[in-house]
């Protein structure tokens, strides 16, 4: 696809994912408008959007008149959500509000504005709950172990729904854990490697809860790719796909690598999962994305070692800016 002059929507794009799609996308020469509403607790942060060319639109999903910010866009990618899984359990009405009410509103002012653009939707594995079996793949069982996974499959549903009703050109793609620059590394509150970025650069021991779950990391630069691809791949339209990364290591291995690849002494302190967590913990996870893969040619590019070298790398200059 040529991007050159392409009018598109990012929303949540001053947030993690979102933000690395507007650069990569601005750099290809589209004309991008980035929405967000800077929700508290969430991974946005002006600094995402720093030298790269694009308008920022702050507002939110829920009362934004969102009819004038879809007029003329030939493609959205959509990654405004809510997305902590233990602020959807402490308030749940906001979460649904966010990750599938207002979903159905950008959908309604969508179809009138901007009937023709492409939705790339950013959807979760955390929706399939605690897997029944790896590495699971887009036929596993729906089965949310907590408030978000039930909203983000909501929304993700809505948007499928529009695609079979009214034929919009819809792809959404399932994300597992994803890393690496503009990254919330405040708190844990994104992921855990976003914490351990954080510990290790202040030279503190960073802590793994529990250590034996698996998960297939994805560098945020394959995540962009895949929203891209998945974008310009017609054949994909209409259809869910996850998307893997890295192949699968359990917290303590991805502890080790990383204590490796930053090579300043750094350590890790191993403790207890914790009990409020228990409840809505998922386990192990790893993904099939030999649909994805085979749809368009996609695969992951960044192995472990030099996405988290990259993300170490990337951070060192700006730690502050993002504390
Ligand atoms: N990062 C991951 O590992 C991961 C994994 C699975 C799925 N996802 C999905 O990818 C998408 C992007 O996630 P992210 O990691 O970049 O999170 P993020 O928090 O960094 O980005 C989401 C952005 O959406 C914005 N936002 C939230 N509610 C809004 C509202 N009501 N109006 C306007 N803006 C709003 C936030 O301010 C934030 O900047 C989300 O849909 C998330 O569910 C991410």
């Amino acid at each position: 696809m040529d991007w050159q002059r392409q009018k598109i929507l990012v929303t949540g794009g001053a947030g993690f994912l979102g933000a690395n799609l507007c650069h990569a996308l601005a750099a290809r020469g589209a004309r991008v408008t980035a929405l967000d509403g800077f929700l508290f607790g969430g991974g946005a942060n002006r600094l995402n959007l720093d030298g790269a060319d694009v308008k920022l639109v702050e507002g939110d999903i829920r009362d934004l008149d969102l009819h004038n910010l879809c007029e003329g866009h030939d493609v959205i990618f959509n990654c405004a959500a809510q997305t902590s899984h233990m602020g959807g359990q402490r308030d749940p009405l906001s979460d649904i509000a966010i990750n599938a009410m207002a979903q159905v509103r950008l959908i309604q002012a969508a179809r009138e504005a901007a009937p023709n653009a492409i939705v790339v939707h950013a959807s979760t594995r955390q929706l399939y709950g605690r897997p029944h079996y790896l590495p699971v793949d887009e036929n596993h069982p729906v089965n949310p172990p907590d408030a978000n996974g039930v909203s983000k499959f909501a929304g993700e549903q809505y948007w499928m729904l529009e695609h079979r009703v009214h034929n919009r050109p819809v792809v959404s793609l399932r994300l597992t854990n994803c890393y690496g620059p503009r990254l919330r590394i405040r708190d844990a509150r994104q992921t855990f490697l976003g914490i351990w970025i954080r510990c290790v650069l202040e030279n503190k021991p960073f802590e793994v809860w529990g250590g034996e779950q698996l998960r297939d990391l994805t560098y945020v630069d394959d995540v962009t790719e895949a929203f891209l691809t998945a974008a310009a791949t017609p054949s994909c339209h209409g259809n869910i796909y996850n998307i893997g990364g890295s192949p699968p290591a359990s917290l303590l291995e991805l502890a080790e690598v990383t204590v490796r690849v930053a090579g300043n002494g750094a350590t890790f302190i191993k403790k207890e999962f914790p009990t409020d967590r228990i409840s809505i913990d998922i386990g192990s996870y790893h993904a099939n994305d030999s649909a994805f893969r085979a749809a368009t040619g996609w695969s992951p590019k960044i192995g472990l070692e030099e996405g988290i070298g990259r993300s170490l790398d990337w951070y060192r200059s700006r730690l502050a800016a993002y504390l």
